[in-house]
């Protein structure tokens, strides 16, 4: 729509300053010294929601960090939208690899180089300014509603309570969210669904105290060299998960659901000559699309113990620890899968050490129904603005509250992002393409067209 595109080549230069704005502020959610700046990002999402035309936006606190909440109703009898996105960000650590800094956001070789560009500030801001977009062109053809959280890179905790506290609120037709990738600007593709997660946190104990490992090495088990065993024993000659009971609910997919995944191109050369890396590794009998997207994993996110400074130090420790998660796939439950990996533990554990097992959090894996009128919507814009049908792809990552958005609000969601899976998300020179930034905001306001047309 000409319209549309006047207005934003007009605004253009301002829509990413107002980016650049809040990537300075470090909304950092893991770590309780950012919490005035989570506060002040929220309070700075919530004026530029109002400036975009929201009739009313509130910041929501909740028992950790607030929640920002707006909407524009035009019309009752239309349809109604729910935007969910997240202002807040991962921890920029390890500073030392970044080449500029996490918060001081530079554009280099057009792309904006911050902490959350691409996750999430970068996206979700696509879909404020597509709001306006929309309001200052009298164009907005359905109801809007706005649910920006600050706590999605902790779990969601908050999120899912707020939610059943709201139900009346959040009444929408569909969920839209950008805060997933798609294969490039050349081959744009839609996410039909996420993996759940199951986050767990283990501790070996072994003597009551750290010992010289001359005097006491040799006849007191190492907790670390337990948990090593221990760890790498979870996955066979074949790399798949040894914890009994762990793909009994897997769903297969038919050989037409695996062609067509497959089907997504995909350069093995390219992808391990990005990472450095010589070969490729996984479960057998799946390829790297497969492996990532429709079977469940368990990684080892961190791992310590010991001595871990400078030079060297003759120790035998007496604890030592490991994050382990696992990605989930329909129909795998969460919490039955937590249960599983820790009776699998406790089990496994040599009787010289002492085995502690915690659930940090965790969520349901997704998928969306790609017959759903907005998933329609959601392809027929991206073929307005791209030229190409997306290419259907499923998702290696979680977003947990996707799933509790069906539960509890009996919303399906739609995951239109914008980002690629090369911008460093959670890694040191986190990046967003300026042309996916634009590209999106370009996208989105076909979405809510062709959405409002496919309800009548
Ligand atoms: N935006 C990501 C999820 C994502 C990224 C999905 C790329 C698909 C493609 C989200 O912010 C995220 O990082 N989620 C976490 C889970 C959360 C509970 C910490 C994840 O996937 O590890
Ligand atoms: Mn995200
Ligand atoms: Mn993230």
């Amino acid at each position: 729509m000409q319209v549309w595109k006047d207005y934003q080549a007009k605004n253009k230069d301002r829509f990413l300053d107002e980016l650049l704005a809040l990537l300075r502020i470090p909304s950092v959610s893991a770590d309780s010294g950012y919490s005035k700046d989570v506060k002040a990002c929220a309070e700075a999402v919530k004026q530029r929601l109002l400036e975009a035309g929201a009739d009313k936006v509130e910041v929501c606190p909740t028992a950790g960090h607030p929640i920002v909440y707006g909407e524009k109703i035009i019309d009752k009898a239309l349809p109604t939208v729910l935007v969910y996105g997240h202002y807040d960000v991962q921890p920029a650590d390890p500073l030392e690899l970044w080449d500029s800094g996490p918060f001081e956001p530079v554009i280099k070789d057009d792309k904006i180089y911050a902490r959350g560009s691409a996750d999430d500030k970068g996206q979700f801001y696509m879909h404020v300014k597509a709001f306006e977009t929309m309001t200052q062109t009298n164009t907005l053809p359905c109801n809007i509603k706005f649910m920006i959280e600050g706590e999605e890179e902790v779990g969601s905790a908050n999120l899912g309570i707020f939610i059943k506290e709201n139900k009346e609120r959040l009444k929408a037709d569909v969920v839209l969210i950008s805060d997933t990738s798609m294969l490039s600007l050349e081959n744009p593709s839609l996410d039909t669904g996420l993996r759940g997660l199951s986050y767990m946190e283990v501790e070996v104990t072994g003597p009551n105290r750290d010992l010289h490992s001359g005097v006491y090495g040799g006849a007191v088990a190492n907790p670390a060299t337990i948990l090593c065993q221990m760890i790498a024993s979870m996955h066979d000659e074949n790399n798949h998960v040894t914890i009994p009971g762990f793909y009994d609910k897997v769903q297969d997919l038919s050989k037409e659901e695996r062609a067509a995944l497959n089907a997504a191109p995909f350069d093995e050369a390219e992808y391990k000559a990005d990472l450095g890396v010589d070969e490729l590794w996984g479960e057998k009998g799946y390829t790297p699309i497969e492996r990532t997207g429709i079977r469940p994993t368990l990684e080892v996110n961190g791992i310590w113990g010991g001595y871990t400074g400078e030079g060297s130090k003759t120790v035998l420790p007496s604890k030592a620890s490991a994050k382990i998660s696992m990605r989930l796939v329909p129909n795998q439950d969460w919490i039955e899968i937590s249960e599983l990996f820790k009776a699998h533990f406790e089990k496994i554990a040599p009787k010289s050490v002492k085995i502690k097992v915690t659930t940090h959090h965790g969520g349901s894996p997704y998928v969306t129904p790609i017959d759903h009128i907005a998933f329609k919507a959601a392809s027929e814009a991206i073929k307005a603005t791209f030229g190409k049908s997306p290419i259907p792809m499923r998702g290696g990552g979680s977003i947990p509250i996707v799933a509790l958005f069906e539960k509890e609000l009996g919303l399906k969601t739609i995951l239109m992002g914008f980002g690629l899976d090369s911008d460093n998300l959670h890694s040191p020179n986190e990046k967003y393409g300026l042309a996916n930034f634009y590209k999106g905001i370009e996208t989105i306001p076909y979405f809510h067209k062709y959405f409002a047309e496919l309800s009548k």
